[in-house]
């Protein structure tokens, strides 16, 4: 990975941004990526802005890999003021920006925070495997439940 890159990525994660539950949330949205088996949800809080509807603030919780935590907190800080169209035009490379170009085995991380954005805009829920016997599912079923964060290791 580029350094720059992985600095910027060591940077959102020492202190990321907009990390956590939103009691108030408008919408929520939950993924997992059945390929490394990291989740992310997605909380949103619109207001009326000028006559338009547009968020207000997003916040997000992640069982997830470094890199989906960096791209889930410069997301959600791009996401403030854009309308729910704009929301849903944003590719989670466009949603990754900030970071710099994601190297490609990365780009799935950034796909992740853009499925748990598109979920919550749209009220669908994860395609992933959602039985209530899995995490997922537990978490979909429950979505008052708390949700720990666990930053590990891998990148
Ligand atoms: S989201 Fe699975 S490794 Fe990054």
């Amino acid at each position: 990975m580029n350094d720059d890159v992985e600095a910027r990525i060591e940077e959102a994660i020492k202190n990321p941004q907009n990390l956590g539950e939103m009691a108030d949330a408008d919408a929520v949205g939950t993924v997992g990526s059945a390929d490394c088996g990291d989740m992310l949800r997605m909380w949103l809080k619109f207001k009326e802005q000028d006559g338009k509807k547009v968020i207000d603030r997003a916040s997000f919780q992640s069982f997830g890999c470094q890199t989906a935590i960096a791209v889930a907190s410069v997301a959600t800080q791009l996401l403030a003021g854009k309308t729910e169209a704009e929301a849903k035009a944003m590719s989670g490379e466009e949603l990754a920006a900030p970071l710099g170009a994601l190297p490609p085995v990365r780009i799935h991380c950034a796909q992740l925070v853009e499925g748990a954005l598109r979920a919550a805009l749209t009220g669908e829920k994860s395609e992933q495997p959602s039985g209530s016997d899995t995490l997922l599912g537990k978490l979909n079923a429950t979505p008052s439940a708390k949700v720990k964060v666990v930053l590990n290791k891998k990148s």
